[in-house]
């Protein structure tokens, strides 16, 4: 029997996570190869990440970029289907990563063939279906074999929705990602943007989802708030949101720059005194950098993030940005989500998985 993995991935956040579990499958001889959608192309977006993070085992880019949701989706679709058809034998499983346009056509398309997906940061919910990532994510996990989770909270809303079979709490290897990079972009050359700012003084911004983004009245409302709070933002822009920006008044204490590659995040990170984001890895990213974070939404699927204050959800129109920014966590920084060794957890369940199936 065939025992080769194919992982998708498409967007920036899972370049980071799939990384740090390529390293750990191929150091129990697991074979893995990866499919990168193209649904993140800029080099960027894309191609920094894949060079940084040393992702050697990329062998096919489908270049489905751009477009609508359904637009998008249904590209990756035909194309994957015609990628694993095109192989010479089926793979074991197809592994997945998170909530993105790539993780759903991907989990469709293998399912359908009757190949077994492989679900990483399963039972993440914001139970608001308005979000695409809302409905990528359920779809996924109610069609995958093999789910791992970040917190026994995803296991708690998997056996809500009557999935138990497969799950297994890892821990989460963003994390695993975090302590390794953090480590070699120390050694670096400090990122130019830093010039603009004094250490220890400035925010960390990134605002990206659409809810935010495309809503002028809520964009409008997030840079009021950025003007009156007397501290400099260093903001990387996502592509979708430099023209708009670009027609907007953006106050001085405000650094639109460009997107940043993930080790030069990392330094950003570890520099900054506190992140705003809407973004779902960087709420992690910043409570274990033992950053407080503001989270420019209505929910969060990484709620332990909460507890004490470290993160709290921000609403342009109602809250104050200055008021939030000098506000202090309430309880002293504890591990969360694991310890860093999630990637080598889920490749030791992954080996045994594959060998029951001898
Ligand atoms: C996607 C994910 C989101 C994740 C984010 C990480 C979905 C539904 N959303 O959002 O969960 O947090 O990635 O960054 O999958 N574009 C470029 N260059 C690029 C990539 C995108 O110009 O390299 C532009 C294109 O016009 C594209 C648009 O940005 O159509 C949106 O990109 P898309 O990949 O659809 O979703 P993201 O907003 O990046």
């Amino acid at each position: 029997m065939n025992k080769e993995i194919i992982t998708v991935v498409g967007a920036r956040p899972q370049f980071v996570k799939a990384a740090v579990v390529s390293r750990a499958l191929a150091q129990l001889g697991i074979v893995e190869k990866l499919v990168h959608t193209g649904q993140h192309y800029d080099d960027a977006m894309s191609g920094s990440f894949v060079r940084d993070l040393g992702m050697v085992n990329i062998v096919a880019n489908l270049q489905c970029g751009g477009g609508s949701h359904a637009a998008q989706t249904a590209k990756m679709m035909v194309e994957f289907e015609g990628f694993l058809t095109g192989l010479p034998e089926q793979p074991a499983a197809v592994m997945v990563y998170g909530d993105t346009n790539s993780t759903i056509a991907a989990s469709l398309v293998a399912s359908k063939l009757h190949i077994p997906v492989i679900h990483v940061e399963a039972g993440l919910r914001s139970f608001n279906r308005e979000m695409p990532e809302e409905i990528n994510r359920i779809v996924t996990d109610h069609l995958s074999s093999l789910l791992f989770c970040s917190s026994q909270e995803g296991v708690d809303q998997l056996a809500r929705e009557g999935i138990a079979m497969g799950v297994h709490v890892v821990g989460d290897v963003m994390l695993d990602a975090f302590e390794h990079f953090s480590a070699t972009s120390k050694h670096r050359e400090a990122p130019a943007c830093l010039q603009d700012v004094r250490a220890e003084t400035f925010a960390l911004a990134t605002i990206h989802r659409p809810s935010n983004t495309e809503n002028k009245e809520n964009l409008s409302a997030i840079l009021a708030g950025m003007a009156e709070t007397p501290i400099d933002f260093l903001w990387p822009v996502h592509p979708r949101l430099q023209e708009r920006l670009s027609q907007m008044s953006v106050s001085l204490n405000v650094h639109l720059i460009e997107p940043q590659p993930y080790l030069d995040m990392l330094e950003l990170l570890a520099k900054c005194r506190l992140v705003v984001t809407d973004s779902g890895g960087l709420q992690k990213e910043a409570y274990w950098a033992k950053k407080c974070c503001i989270t420019v939404r209505n929910e969060t699927e990484w709620v332990e993030t909460l507890q004490g204050g470290w993160n709290r959800l921000f609403d342009p129109h109602r809250d104050s940005l200055k008021a939030f920014s000098e506000s202090k966590p309430s309880t002293p920084w504890s591990e969360l989500y694991g310890d860093g060794c999630a990637s080598f957890r889920l490749a030791n369940v992954l080996k045994n998985w594959l060998s029951e199936k001898e």
